[in-house]
């Protein structure tokens, strides 16, 4: 193995300590509220593990679950309630929702400015127009990963490899407005190793287990693997395969402990900046 390992959970937990100090500054505390619909066992896991990384730092959060058979417009209500509430700052809806319930509906229904989210088509909208807004976490992380790494992006080829509201598009917004190159490449892409080896930055963000092998690789490329994928026998493994990857990149981040605990310290940098912003 030759890459360079970037530790995600060390950036992960620097950012919360730094998050933990500008709260205890405050004369309030941020107020996160996630809702959660019906029983998804994986997200009763995240759930869980944002509520306790909330509290930790200082903020004030609670979790509303609601039951399985909730109606699209009880889940509104609440969701209205939540948005009308001053304590307030920042309001999640975990997905996956019962099918009962239009996503986009519930997104929508959110204030854009307690989206910590960042999944509101006003705040893609803002992105996608170099404005600024909220941003999703996933991606925010990413981006933090590159720069606490000291990776160069200023006219770097960047390959996206994933298209979903939630990670690929906003991804690339980003890093174009980091000045890189960006091709997002997906299922329908016509020889997507090939794509994959002209990237100098390579963001897998396709749900794949071990899909991006080491030849799709460039020696010495900055490989950020997104996926989180449960095998049969337990394991968590990434998008990429691993060993294969890491013989040929120049740094790739592990999974777990890579991008993963990213995602929850952005939530919160989200919601210390939607408080900011709301309450000044
Ligand atoms: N489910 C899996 N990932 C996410 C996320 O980032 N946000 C929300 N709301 N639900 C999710």
């Amino acid at each position: 193995m030759s890459a360079r390992i970037l530790d995600g959970k060390a950036i992960a937990a620097r950012i919360r300590a730094r998050l933990a100090e500008r709260v205890a500054t405050l004369s309030f505390r941020p107020g996160l509220r996630v809702v959660r619909v019906g029983e998804d066992p994986a997200s009763g896991v995240y759930v869980r593990n944002k509520d306790k990384a909330a509290t930790a730092a200082g903020f004030d959060s609670a979790t509303i679950h609601l039951p399985a058979e909730t109606s699209e417009a009880e889940l509104l209500a609440t969701i209205a309630r939540l948005n009308a509430d001053p304590a307030v700052d920042g309001i999640l809806v975990q997905l996956p929702l019962p099918p009962q319930i239009r996503t986009e509906a519930a997104i929508a229904a959110v204030d854009p400015a307690k989206d910590v989210d960042g999944f509101h088509p006003l705040n893609a909208g803002r992105l996608a127009a170099g404005q600024p807004g909220l941003v999703p976490c996933t991606p925010r992380g990413v981006m933090h990963i590159l720069a606490e790494s000291g990776v160069a992006l200023r006219g770097a080829r960047a390959v996206v490899l994933g298209r979903s509201q939630i990670v690929g598009r906003p991804m690339a917004q980003l890093l174009l407005g980091a000045d890189c190159t960006v091709t997002i490449a997906h299922s329908r892409t016509k020889d997507l190793a090939a794509e994959c080896r002209r990237a100098e930055v390579l963001v897998a963000a396709v749900g794949r287990p071990g899909m991006v092998r080491g030849d799709w690789i460039a020696p010495g490329a900055v490989v950020i693997d997104v996926g989180i994928n449960r095998l049969p026998d337990g394991r968590l493994v990434g998008d990429v395969a691993f060993a294969e990857a890491a013989a040929v990149a120049g740094a790739i981040t592990p999974v777990p402990g890579g991008v993963g605990p990213m995602t929850i310290a952005c939530l919160l940098e989200n919601t210390l900046d939607a408080a900011l912003a709301r309450r000044g």
